[in-house]
């Protein structure tokens, strides 16, 4: 079980937690945003949390807000992980665009790309970088939302399929795609729902030498059916593992406000796996404030051969 944490997003920094809040810098903004989770007493003093620039405010218990700003913010916003950039909005559910917490999923996704381009390269034993190049990893990414990984992924030479049932969320993700000046044949995008993409795929004998994905708790498709992390995740797995190719490297499951176990999903991906060989790890994701306190945001497992 790994408490895992990103280790190089500098754009990004967990100032503070305590007393029901996070307290987070955005590049230059500073943000005060609610987490349940948050139990115990706020380490930093009152006048470093009112240096929040805007803070989310909603009823006890409800999901939809208001950001209430001290300052406006820069317009467009923008930050950086490593070199991708990404444009954060504030939106009505206290979020910005982004989850920090994947950089830690970018940056284990990366070693695995890092590491087959070392072994191609020793395949290949040759000075020229051609092969390494034509032979892009092809990724498959569900519930990918504003394209958080898909940015991170196409930059280090994918071809990534990006799958979400959402249109604003789509094209969000290609006001980055945009913005990070990526190959045109670098991204396909898919307005679908994820278990009729992947069963479609399946049919039609696509292979996929990566898989992630980042189910909701709860969901819809664009025609109205319902997603239910733990009566449709184990379905759809089964389904994904039959897209994985002979050189797939990774397989990657993520889960926020489920009411699953990182465990679980370890003995699901487990089963699920068990003739494939390679590593199987499982873990919460999670944020560490300056002081060193983590925070778990989500659960993870992940499967890397
Ligand atoms: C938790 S977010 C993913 C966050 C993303 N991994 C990131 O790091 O930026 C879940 C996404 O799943 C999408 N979604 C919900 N139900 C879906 C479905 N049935 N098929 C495809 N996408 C769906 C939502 O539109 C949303 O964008």
């Amino acid at each position: 079980m790994i408490l895992e944490t990103f280790k190089n997003f500098s754009d990004f920094e967990l100032l503070d937690t305590g007393d029901g809040f996070r307290l987070e810098r955005w590049g230059d903004v500073i943000l005060a945003r609610p987490d349940p989770q948050i139990i115990w007493p706020q380490s930093l003093p009152k006048e470093i949390w009112r240096s929040a620039w805007a803070t989310f405010n909603s009823a006890s218990g409800e999901e939809r807000g208001k950001w209430d700003f001290v300052k406006p913010l820069p317009r467009p916003w923008i930050i950086s992980f490593q070199d991708c950039r990404f444009v954060l909005k504030l939106s009505p559910f206290k979020h910005t665009g982004l989850f920090a917490e994947q950089a830690a999923n970018w940056e284990w996704m990366a070693s695995k790309l890092a590491k087959s381009k070392v072994e191609s390269y020793k395949v290949t034993s040759g000075p020229s970088n051609d092969k390494i190049q034509n032979s892009k990893f092809k990724i498959l990414n569900l519930f990918a939302y504003t394209g958080g990984a898909t940015m991170v992924l196409a930059k280090a030479g994918c071809q990534v399929t990006h799958v979400d049932a959402s249109k604003p969320a789509i094209t969000w993700a290609n006001e980055n795609y945009a913005l990070n000046k990526l190959p045109k044949d670098s991204v396909r995008w898919i307005l679908d729902d994820a278990v009729k993409f992947v069963n479609r795929e399946v049919k039609r004998g696509v292979k996929y030498d990566g898989i992630i994905m980042d189910p909701p708790a709860f969901g819809h498709s664009p025609d109205g059916k319902t997603w239910k992390f733990n009566n449709d995740l184990p379905k759809l797995l089964e389904s994904c593992v039959k897209l994985l190719s002979d050189n797939a490297k990774f397989l990657l499951i993520n889960g926020y406000a489920t009411n699953s176990s990182a465990l679980a999903l370890n003995n699901l991906l487990e089963s699920s796996m068990e003739t494939l060989g390679g590593k199987i790890e499982f873990g919460e994701l999670c944020l560490k404030q300056k002081s060193g306190r983590m925070i778990s945001t989500g659960i993870f497992t992940r499967w890397s051969k």
